[in-house]
C-alpha cells in the first residue's frame, strides 16, 4: 500500500526522506515521489518504479531544503505512471495521500466547472485543488485544509506543503499516520519502521487529527480547529529488528525468527506453576454470557481465525463463526450483545477488518483485537487488544504474524476455559508445558531448511500444486498454498482433504504435486486413505507429518517429519516447512520475495 514520510527540522530533508521511503518499500508500491520546500519554492520529482530510480535523480545535492514529503504509491485510481505518482500539486499546494477519496468524481467535476485543470487520473488530486479553492475564497491555509477535509468522503492519511510558507500539515482519517518526535525535529510516517532508526517516540494520530509542523514546533488540532492532546508513546521495536540481519530476504529472517517471536508472545502471560494465563491487558465481559464467538480477518490472519474455530469450539464448546472481513458487514450478520467479536490482524490497519470491528461494535458485541502493531487502529479502537509481540513484520508474506496469532488464540482459549471452569489449573499447566516446547520444536524444523530447499529445487518448475489437509490442518494448507502462490506466482489450491473426491481428484496426474499435511491426529487415517487415492492416480505426494513410521510415509515422493504436539498447536509446526518450501521455490525462481508483484503489506483500502 502507499507509504508517506515527512520531515521538518534543521537537517537536509532529501536523504532522510529517501531513506525513510526505502524502509517503507516492503509495503508494496509502483511509483515514488518527493517534494522539498526551500525558500518559497517546492521542488517535486516523481518516478514510476522503485525508490532507487527516484534517489538517483534527487540525491545529487540539487534537492535542498529542510522540510519535505515523500510517497510511495500503490495504484488505486489511474495506472502506475509518473503523472499519477504523488506528490500532486495544484497552485502553490502540494499533497501526498494514502487512502481513497470516494467522492472525488463529484468534487473533481465541481472544481473543473470552476476552471481548475487536472493533470492526473487520481482521486488525490482533488485535495490540493479543493484547498486552493477555499483559499481563493479568502480562507487561510489551515482553515482551507480543515474545510477540505470536511468535504472528503473516504479515508486519508495526508501530508501537505505550501509554497509560500514553511509549514507541513499532516492529517488522518481511517488510514494510519504517526508523528515521530526527534531532537528539535519531527518526522511523519504511515508506518513506524520508516523512522524507527530516527526515534522511538511517537504520537499515533487519531481520526480527524491535524498536525501542524512549523518552526520546529508541533501543534495538534482537530477538524473543527480545536486543540487536541495526544500522548507521546515509546515503542520497543529497535532499528535492528526492522533490518535483514544477514538473511537474503526479510521473509526468510522472519521465518527463522518464529521461535523467538513465539517466546516473546508467551512472555509474561504463562504462569506455569500456578497453571494460569495472565491476560491482565484485557477486561473481557462476563465470559459465561458469551453466546457466540465471531472471528473475522483477511488473508493469513483469516486462516488463523479458522484455526481459532477449532481451538475454541473443541475446548470451550462455544459456537464460533469465522468470516472473511470483506464479506462480513455486507451480509448484515446477526450479532448479539452477548457475542464476542475477535478481529485478527498483523498490521491492525486492514480496512475490511476495521470495518468488521465497527460492525460488531455497532451491534453491541464486545470487540477484541489480536494485533501486532502498537498504536494501530484495531489496537486502539477495539474494546480490548492482545498484542502478538512478533516484532516488525516487513516481508509482505505473513509468517511470524501467523504463528504468533495462533499462539495467542491458544492462550486465549486457556484463559477463557479457566474462567468458564472448563479447564482446571492442572489442565492449563499441561497445556502451558506444551506451548512452552513449541519454540524449541520449531527450531528443530528450521534446521531442516537445507532439505526443504532441495525439495523446492525439485518442484520449482511445476505449474500447479494442490494442498490437502483435514480438520485443523485445513486452514494450515490454505495458508501453505497462499504462501506459495503469493511469492512464487505458481498456482496453488488448497482443499479440505475430504473434498478431493468431489472435484479436485480430476486434476491429479504425475505433473501436479500434492502437498498433504497429515499428523497423527483424529483425522489421520482418513487422510491416509486420501493419499492412497492420490498414489493410485500416479500423483506425487509431498507429505508433512509427525509419523515417520507409517507405511504411507515410506511411499511418498517427499517427506518432512515434524515433531509432534497437541492438536491445537500442530499447525504452528506444520506451517514452518510450508513457509520454507514456498520461500525457496520463489527464491529459485528469482521473484521479488519481500515485495511480490501487486501485493501490499497493509491493505488500507477496501
Ligand atoms: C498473506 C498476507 C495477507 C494478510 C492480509 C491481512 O501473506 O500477508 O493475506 O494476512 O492482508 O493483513 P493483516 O493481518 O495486517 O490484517
Amino acid at each position: 500500500m502507499c507509504g508517506i514520510v515527512g520531515y521538518e527540522g534543521n537537517r537536509e530533508a532529501c536523504d532522510i526522506l529517501i531513506e525513510a521511503l526505502k524502509r517503507l518499500e516492503y509495503r508494496g508500491y509502483d511509483s515514488a515521489g518527493i517534494a522539498i520546500w526551500d525558500n518559497g519554492a517546492i521542488k517535486v520529482e516523481r518516478r514510476k518504479g522503485k525508490v532507487e530510480e527516484l534517489r538517483k535523480i534527487v540525491c545529487d545535492g540539487t534537492f535542498r531544503g529542510q522540510i519535505g514529503l515523500a510517497h510511495t504509491r500503490w495504484a488505486t485510481h489511474g495506472v502506475p505512471s509518473e503523472r499519477n505518482a504523488h506528490p500532486h500539486k495544484a497552485g502553490n499546494v502540494v499533497v501526498v495521500h494514502n487512502g481513497i477519496i470516494e467522492n472525488y468524481m463529484e468534487l473533481k467535476n465541481r472544481l473543473k466547472e470552476k476552471g481548475q485543470e487536472f493533470l492526473s487520473d487520481t482521486d488525490t488530486e482533488v485535495i490540493p485543488h479543493l484547498i486552493i479553492d477555499h483559499m481563493n475564497d479568502g480562507m487561510n491555509f489551515i482553515d482551507a485544509v480543515r474545510m477540505t477535509l470536511k468535504e472528503l468522503k473516504g479515508s486519508y492519511a495526508l501530508g501537505i506543503l505550501k509554497e509560500d510558507e514553511r509549514i507541513l500539515i499532516a492529517a488522518r482519517k481511517e488510514s494510519p499516520l504517526i508523528v515521530g518526535i526527534g531532537d528539535g525535529e519531527y518526522f511523519i510516517a504511515s508506518d513506524a519502521p520508516a523512522i524507527i532508526n530516527r526515534t522511538n517516540k511517537f504520537i499515533f494520530l487519531e481520526d480527524n487529527d491535524i498536525v501542524i509542523l512549523q518552526n520546529n514546533t508541533l501543534k495538534l488540532i482537530n477538524i473543527d480547529g480545536e486543540t487536541v492532546e495526544r500522548a507521546i508513546q515509546r515503542v520497543q521495536w529497535t532499528d535492528a529488528m526492522a533490518e535483514k540481519g544477514g538473511y537474503k530476504h526479510f521473509m526468510l529472517k522472519e521465518i527463522f525468527e518464529q521461535p523467538r517471536a513465539i517466546s516473546d508472545t508467551l512472555l509474561g502471560r504463562i504462569k506455569e506453576e500456578e497453571g494460569e494465563i495472565n491476560f491482565d491487558e484485557i477486561a473481557l465481559p462476563d465470559i459465561r454470557k458469551i453466546q457466540k464467538i465471531w472471528m473475522v480477518a483477511c488473508g493469513t490472519s483469516y486462516h488463523a481465525c479458522m484455526i481459532g474455530k477449532h481451538v475454541f469450539e473443541a475446548n470451550l464448546r462455544i459456537p464460533v463463526e469465522t468470516d472473511i472481513a470483506s464479506e462480513f458487514r455486507y451480509r448484515d450478520p446477526i450479532i448479539s450483545e452477548d457475542d464476542l467479536l475477535i478481529v485478527v490482524s498483523q498490521s491492525g490497519e486492514t480496512a475490511d477488518t476495521i470495518a468488521a470491528m465497527k460492525e460488531g461494535k455497532r451491534k453491541g458485541a464486545f470487540t477484541l483485537s489480536i494485533c501486532n502493531v502498537l498504536g494501530s487502529t484495531l489496537a486502539r479502537d477495539a474494546d480490548g487488544v492482545i498484542f502478538t509481540h512478533a516484532g516488525p513484520e516487513i516481508g509482505v508474506a505473513s509468517t511470524k504474524a501467523f504463528t504468533t496469532q495462533v499462539s495467542v488464540i491458544f492462550m486465549l482459549m486457556l484463559f477463557m476455559g479457566k474462567k468458564l471452569d472448563i479447564l482446571n489449573n492442572q489442565d492449563i499447566r499441561k497445556h502451558i508445558l506444551e506451548i512452552k516446547r513449541i519454540p524449541h520444536k520449531l527450531q528443530t524444523i528450521l534446521e531442516m531448511a537445507p532439505s526443504i530447499e532441495e525439495a523446492a529445487r525439485k518442484y520449482m518448475s511445476c505449474k500447479d500444486f494442490l494442498y490437502l489437509g483435514r480438520g485443523i490442518q485445513f486452514p494450515t494448507v490454505l495458508e501453505g498454498a497462499l504462501k506459495l502462490k503469493e511469492i512464487s506466482y505458481i498456482h496453488a489450491e488448497a482443499y479440505a482433504a475430504g473434498e478431493m473426491k468431489h472435484g479436485p481428484i480430476a486434476l491429479i496426474d504425475e505433473n501436479m504435486p500434492i502437498v498433504f499435511v497429515s499428523p497423527n491426529d483424529q483425522t489421520y487415517k482418513k487422510t491416509c486413505s486420501n493419499m492412497e487415492e492420490v498414489t493410485a492416480r500416479r500423483g506425487r505426494i509431498i507429505l508433512i507429518t509427525d509419523d515417520k513410521n507409517h507405511e504411507m510415509s515410506k511411499r511418498v515422493d517427499t517427506l518432512f517429519v515434524v515433531p509432534d504436539t497437541i492438536y491445537e498447536l500442530q499447525p504452528i509446526l506444520s506451517m514452518a516447512p510450508l513457509q520454507l518450501f514456498a520461500y525457496y521455490i520463489a527464491n529459485f525462481l528469482g521473484t521479488d520475495v519481500d515485495q511480490p508483484r501487486n501485493l501490499a503489506k497493509s491493505v488500507t483500502v477496501e
